[in-house]
């Protein structure tokens, strides 16, 4: 329906706000594309500039995810939609239209879109991400293993979304291939001195 579609630009053009560049800009610190790990997203913010600016950034990523959806939802339209919604705020996330198409991994934005319509999965699933980043220290490790573990806790708790978490976790683990050779390796760094991973 045209309401679906205005819906998916809607948060394709949100996804494409990035806030990490924009905070980094706020407090003065370099652009996030080029320096740590030279991805946009809160855990290179953190390593530039430490919790605020990197909880700012989460905080704002998370919603890019969850207002479209939350708006889809409210608008009832049917879960392969608001599937839709979030890879497409995803994208936007990851290709952003306002910043040459240099965007981050989406955790957080798909973290937000799951929020409105799938709570106590969201919540499985941050609590999933502080274990393995307690244990770990590596924000990538607990990205991939949580974002894994996403179709099966929605396949579990709400099955009518486990296809929209399959998607979005392939989205996601694609995005974090350089971090998996790098895991592979046992190269990964934690949360200081990243090496550049653009491709
Ligand atoms: O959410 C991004 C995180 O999983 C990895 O970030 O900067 O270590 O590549 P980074």
């Amino acid at each position: 329906s045209a309401l679906a579609i205005l819906m998916i630009v809607f948060a394709y053009l949100l996804g494409s706000i990035s806030s990490a560049i924009i905070m980094c800009k706020l407090f003065g610190l370099d652009d996030p594309r080029f320096r740590g790990s030279g991805n946009p997203g809160a855990t290179n913010v953190y390593r530039l500039g430490g919790p605020i600016p990197a909880g700012m950034t989460l905080l704002f990523d998370v919603l890019k995810g969850m207002i479209p959806v939350w708006a889809a939802y409210l608008l009832g339209l049917p879960p392969i939609i608001l599937g839709l919604v979030a890879v497409s705020a995803c994208l936007g996330h990851i290709y952003p239209l306002f910043f040459k198409f240099q965007g981050g991994k989406a955790v957080a934005t798909a973290l937000g879109a799951m929020f409105p319509v799938a709570t106590e999965m969201a919540l499985l699933l941050i609590v999933t991400w502080v274990i393995v980043f307690w244990i770990s220290r590596v924000s990538s490790l607990a990205a991939l293993i949580t974002v894994s573990l996403a179709p099966l806790f929605a396949w579990l708790i709400k099955p009518q979304y486990t296809i929209p978490a399959i998607m979005l976790a392939a989205l996601i683990i694609w995005r974090h291939r350089t971090n998996i050779k790098r895991l592979w390796h046992g190269t990964e760094v934690g949360l200081r001195n990243a090496k550049p991973n653009r491709k």
